[in-house]
């Protein structure tokens, strides 16, 4: 299959009423999208990402009125979270109805719904009479993708078109929340802070650390993984007790080349300036481009966990539970 990238709106539209899978930009990261009503679009979705069906995927719309259609009754907490935060990266896992099928969920009663803040996909959304469930547009399991360019990268040959947006501006996924007797909990750090979830009374804990249920987003041990060996830790320790022919290293702000002028390295700064919206932005970006590099091993080290910083430590986390 001929791969292509652009700017057209119509032709995206007619791919995915054809049932088509195709990427599209978000805010947060670029999206593999089919129409969410039609589960033969979904299954192209697994497919393409080689993805397991035991994991659910976010169903993207752009209005509340249109979430209402495919869901049951939205609880007042949500509702209240949306007010605030949608378009935007925030998604609220709620009771669906049998619109969406069962694959979408995988089996769970719960769907993860979600209105993304870029304006070429709201305007695609909005010329839609269905929604979109979309993924990451990654392989499973791998570096997540930020840039149209990241996704033809991994996916073309798979799918038909690739709609451009622009690097992702804020670069992590979308928080996940939900509702439970009224309470806010989040499953999945993300866009949206805990710090700014905190502000509302009906917060109550998270993120949920769980490794081993099944039904928690991100479960795996493993994800957003580059191909190479990948360490997240205290750098200049990492680079003594590690052995490497060549280092790659992802700091925040700080530059190790100069403190260790004699080691062989490659050296990606997420924020020179120390700013952890900026580093979200680069840090998926960064990843691939180390996987890329001429390095064997990659040192990451942890950002300071605020803001953003939570979730950009639970990726990098995530990343590393494969060597661990
Ligand atoms: O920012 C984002 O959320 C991006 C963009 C494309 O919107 N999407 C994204 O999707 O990150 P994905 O599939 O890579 O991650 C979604 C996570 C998965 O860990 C999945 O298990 C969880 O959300 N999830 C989806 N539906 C769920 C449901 N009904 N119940 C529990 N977890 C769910
Ligand atoms: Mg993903």
């Amino acid at each position: 299959m001929n791969t292509q990238t652009g700017t057209d709106i119509n032709q995206a539209v007619d791919f995915l009423k054809s049932g088509a899978v195709i990427g599209i930009p978000t805010e947060t990261v670029y999206g593999l999208a089919g129409n969410a009503f039609n589960e033969d679009a979904v299954l192209k979705i697994f497919e393409a990402k080689n993805r397991p069906h035991f994991d659910p995927l976010i169903v993207h719309t752009d209005s509340l009125e249109k979430i209402a259609l495919f869901t049951e009754n939205i609880p007042e907490p949500a509702l209240k979270l949306f007010q605030n935060y949608a378009p935007g990266p925030l998604t609220l896992l709620l009771k669906k109805n049998n619109l969406i099928p069962d694959i979408v969920t995988s089996g769970l009663d719960r769907v993860a719904v979600r209105i993304p803040a870029h304006p070429l996909t709201l305007q695609l959304l909005r010329q839609l009479s269905f929604p979109l469930a979309a993924p990451s547009a990654n392989p499973f399991g791998y570096i997540s993708p930020t840039t149209a360019g990241h996704v033809y990268e991994q996916l073309k040959g798979k799918i038909p078109y690739i709609l451009d947006g622009g690097a992702c501006n804020i670069g992590v996924e979308s928080t996940i929340a939900g509702i439970e007797e009224d309470r806010i909990k989040i499953y999945r750090p993300g866009g949206i802070t805990a710090e700014a979830l905190k502000t509302f009374d009906e917060y109550i804990e998270g993120p949920v650390k769980n490794e081993t249920g099944v039904h928690t987003p991100g479960h795996l041990k493993s994800h957003y993984a580059p191909h190479k060996k990948f360490i997240a830790g205290h750098i200049p320790e990492l680079i003594k007790t590690c052995s490497f022919k060549m280092a790659g290293i992802l700091s925040f702000s700080e530059n190790y080349l100069k403190a260790f002028p004699e080691i062989k390295a490659k050296q990606w700064i997420l924020s020179p300036q120390g700013d952890i919206n900026e580093a979200a932005v680069n840090l998926f970006n960064y990843m691939h481009l180390l996987d890329q590099s001429a390095a064997d091993l990659i040192l990451a080290e942890w950002v300071p966990d605020k803001g953003l910083g939570s979730a950009i430590n639970n990726r990098l986390e995530k990343a590393a539970g494969k060597w661990q």
